[in-house]
């Protein structure tokens, strides 16, 4: 439903399944058996003899709409995504990622593929957007100058907290091919005359005289020794005085279900080092970095915001 776009062909109201087949194209006969299982689960319903209108559930699979999940549905369904998590058990009995033995590196794939890539940033901004709100609304922007969002992707996060601050400044830093066209989305945003774009890798350096730098969901994509490095340069690039923001969600000490746990996993399926950790972890991490673990603000949302303060 997601990836042919239904949601999106049925916001102006209910359609047959023939109109909806040729709107989306797809085959008539195989898309009626599909809408048919999806009334059954209430993401459409029937609006007359073979006509579909969207409910309000499947109104979530629609683009335009705020907190969208369809470009996270089209990402978790995208082949190699998909095939990652179909050979967990492969994962689980050698302990190396199944999906990084097929298709390479992750960010290696998407820089070969633009299509999956802006499918990805799609992903990640759509998946910001529930920690994003907290973060404007929990932190205390008010005495930052200049933040630098490292491996920020499209900038959407960057952008958000631009705008509730009007007196910050923001540089964006992503690989090249990710940041290729953000400094036209910041514009858009009217937010040009304060922000700024640098390609690069975090590997080799990060932008220098920032007050506060923001790695939002970047850590877990590494293993350690890899984090370490990041963190390094990130701490080589703050102001002494500066600090850096881990927006992560941190493995909780307990046997509740939690969003972290699940997303262990797919950072297991996916990533070979990558994994969520307890706040323990993180602060082992920092320290190996020359950072001290400081205030955690809880974002709701299941993340969490690690304040990291040079020693
Ligand atoms: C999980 S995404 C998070 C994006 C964004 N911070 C957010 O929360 O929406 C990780 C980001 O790391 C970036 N990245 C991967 N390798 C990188 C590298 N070597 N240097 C800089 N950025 C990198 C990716 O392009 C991607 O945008």
């Amino acid at each position: 439903m997601a990836e042919l776009g239904v949601a999106d062909q049925l916001t102006h109201g209910p359609l047959n399944a023939e109109e909806l087949a040729a709107r989306c194209g797809a085959h008539a006969p195989s898309l009626r058996r599909v809408l048919r299982e999806l009334a059954g689960i209430g993401v459409v319903r029937p609006a007359g003899a073979d006509r579909y209108a969207l409910t309000e559930e499947g109104s979530a699979l629609r683009s335009d709409v705020s907190g969208s999940i369809r470009s996270s549905m089209r990402m978790l369904g995208e082949e190699s995504f998909w095939y990652a998590m179909g050979k967990m058990p492969d994962t689980v009995r050698e302990g190396n990622s199944a999906f990084v033995a097929r298709y390479g590196e992750l960010y290696e794939r998407l820089a070969r593929h633009p299509d999956i890539s802006l499918l990805f940033d799609d992903y990640m901004t759509a998946r910001a957007d529930a920690f994003t709100r907290g973060l404007v609304t929990r932190y205390e922007f008010t005495d930052v100058g200049t933040m630098v969002d490292v491996a920020g992707g499209k900038g959407s996060i960057l952008a958000t907290i631009l705008r509730a601050n009007p007196g910050m400044r923001g540089i964006l830093f992503d690989l090249d091919h990710v940041v290729a066209h953000a400094g036209e989305l910041l514009a858009a945003e009217g937010l040009a005359d304060r922000s700024e774009v640098v390609a690069g890798s975090f590997f080799d350096s990060v932008p220098s005289g920032g007050d506060v730098y923001l790695l939002a969901s970047v850590l877990h994509n590494w293993g350690d020794d890899d984090a370490v490095r990041i963190l390094r340069n990130v701490r080589r690039a703050m102001k002494p005085d500066g600090r850096a923001l881990i927006l992560e969600v941190v493995l909780p000490d307990d046997a509740e279900p939690h969003l972290s746990k699940d997303l262990d996993l797919r950072m297991l399926a996916i990533f070979n080092g990558g994994s969520e950790r307890s706040r323990q972890e993180y602060a082992k991490l920092f320290a190996l970095a020359d950072l001290e673990l400081g205030e955690v603000v809880e974002l709701g949302a299941g993340a969490s915001l690690l304040q990291a303060e040079p020693i």
